[in-house]
């Protein structure tokens, strides 16, 4: 049962209220591709759906598509403290908008790390009037004492459990049960990045991905989700970027949500040669990657998201093993699927659930579907417009995408909260993202496999 949904409040009797405008397409509504229209309310939800409406000023989408807009859980932006050009709440946020994405889930290991509340209100303060999307951010659980005051205050904790970018050492494995028992009793959202480092491999030095994917090989994605399941309850805990089926099979029967990436889902470890693919965790091999996407596919994964994390390519291009890990993607991710949708590999149905409905449930979002109640967070997608990905055309200022070549449709108008900030590929609208937390609780399955 998917949970109640906090409507904004009109007050018990007023009047219905009237619509500032309305959108005139088709939609996915339940199981089938229909002519819809879909009334807006002035402050941007949707207020009504129907065959003919009237009232307001009507905008007429012809056979385009109608669909909700992205949420994205794992992006870091580089703010405060990333290296100059690379990548800032503004630049983040505009690519977000332009991939169909509404929200995206921040990343706490930035120079200083998000990891008590003054690092948290002064990263909120550089989301305030230069977001294009809303922003949740994440908290990174360290010192004990401080963790009540910032779950008051923060949208969500991320536990690394492996060194990656910014997170030189993790907390040790045994300090781990008694960390988790103590954010079970806090109510946010726990995402853990889940590799342990006990399992690398350094008996060789990885010079390229292939080696990589044996450096950081998927037994130390195992073991990581072993020291995981089962969860004290009731933590709300979200395995991030799973790399493999078996990983699906384990956490599915647990009941835990996670999340695959279109890097996991679509490119191996063979797809490039160079550090522009090294990620942590590794880009595995193809039948893991085959395996991992026909779980997609079948609707096992419960959640797509980006791990937006971009370098410069003067720090890509250092050796192998001394080049940082991670790719952008965040206005890539939807993008990306929807040509998969197209291509008839993938359901629209699955790809909504995993990229809009599940993903703003898990942060306690009312939006990620075409329903009364829910912001106009919208995206206008017409499926013959077909282009292909090239880093000169995308808007990351790292200046480089993993995937070059790839077909992508790109939405041809976004909506945010009932106003168009995209059009003819362009962002045009003004930074009113805001930082949200959860605004209600879902209960334990809610992500979790349907
Ligand atoms: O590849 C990655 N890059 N994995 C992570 O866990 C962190 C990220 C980053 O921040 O660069
Ligand atoms: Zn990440």
């Amino acid at each position: 049962m998917p949970p109640p949904v906090r409507r904004r409040d009109r007050g018990p009797r007023g009047p219905p209220e009237a619509p500032a405008q309305i959108l005139s397409g088709r939609a996915f509504l339940r199981g089938k591709l229909q002519p819809i229209e879909v009334a807006i309310s002035e402050d941007g939800w949707i207020l009504a759906l129907g065959k003919h409406l009237t009232g307001a000023p009507r905008h007429d989408l012809g056979e385009a598509v109608i669909l909700p807009a992205a949420t994205d859980l794992h992006v870091h932006f580089r703010e405060p403290g990333g290296p100059s050009g690379l990548e800032n709440i503004a630049t983040g946020t505009v690519q977000a908008a332009l991939g169909g994405v509404a929200l995206v889930g921040e990343m706490p290991n930035t120079q200083p790390p998000v990891t008590d509340v003054a690092s948290l209100e002064e990263k909120a303060a550089r989301v305030r009037g230069r977001a294009a999307v809303d922003v949740l951010l994440y908290a990174l659980p360290r010192a004990a004492p401080g963790l009540p005051a910032l779950a008051a205050r923060a949208g969500a904790f991320k536990l690394f459990l492996s060194p990656t970018t910014g997170v030189p050492e993790p907390p040790d494995g045994s300090e781990v049960p008694a960390l988790l028992q103590r954010l079970a009793g806090l109510g946010l959202p726990v995402s853990v990045h889940a590799e342990d480092a006990t399992h690398f491999d350094s008996s060789r030095p990885p010079l390229d991905p292939v080696g990589w994917n044996a450096h950081r090989p998927p037994a130390s994605e195992e073991a990581a989700i072993g020291r995981l399941l089962p969860p004290p309850v009731p933590l709300r805990l979200h395995v991030a970027h799973v790399t493999r089926p078996e990983s699906v099979t384990r956490l599915r029967a647990a009941g835990v949500s996670f999340e695959a990436t279109p890097h996991h889902l679509l490119l191996n470890d063979r797809s490039g040669r160079d550090a522009y693919t090294k990620v942590n965790p590794p880009l595995r091999t193809e039948a893991d990657r085959q395996g991992l996407w026909e779980a997609f596919a079948r609707g096992e994964v419960p959640v797509l998201a980006s791990d937006h994390a971009p370098h410069l390519p003067s720090d890509k291009e250092r050796p192998f093993d001394r080049a940082p890990s991670g790719v952008p993607g965040v206005e890539t991710m939807l993008p990306l699927m929807l040509a998969r949708v197209r291509a008839s590999g993938l359901s629209l149905s699955t790809l909504l659930e995993a990229a809009c409905d599940r993903p703003a449930r898990w942060f306690g979002q009312p939006h990620g579907r075409i329903a009364p109640g829910h912001r106009a967070h919208l995206l206008v997608v017409d499926f013959r417009q077909r282009t292909t990905v090239t880093a000169a055309r995308l808007h990351a200022p790292c200046g480089w995408t993993p995937f070059e070549g790839h077909e992508a449709i790109f939405p041809r108008e976004v909506y945010f909260r009932g106003e168009r900030v995209v059009a003819g590929g362009e962002f045009e609208g003004e930074t009113r993202g805001e930082v949200v937390r959860p605004e209600f609780a879902p209960g334990p399955t809610d992500a979790s496999p349907g």
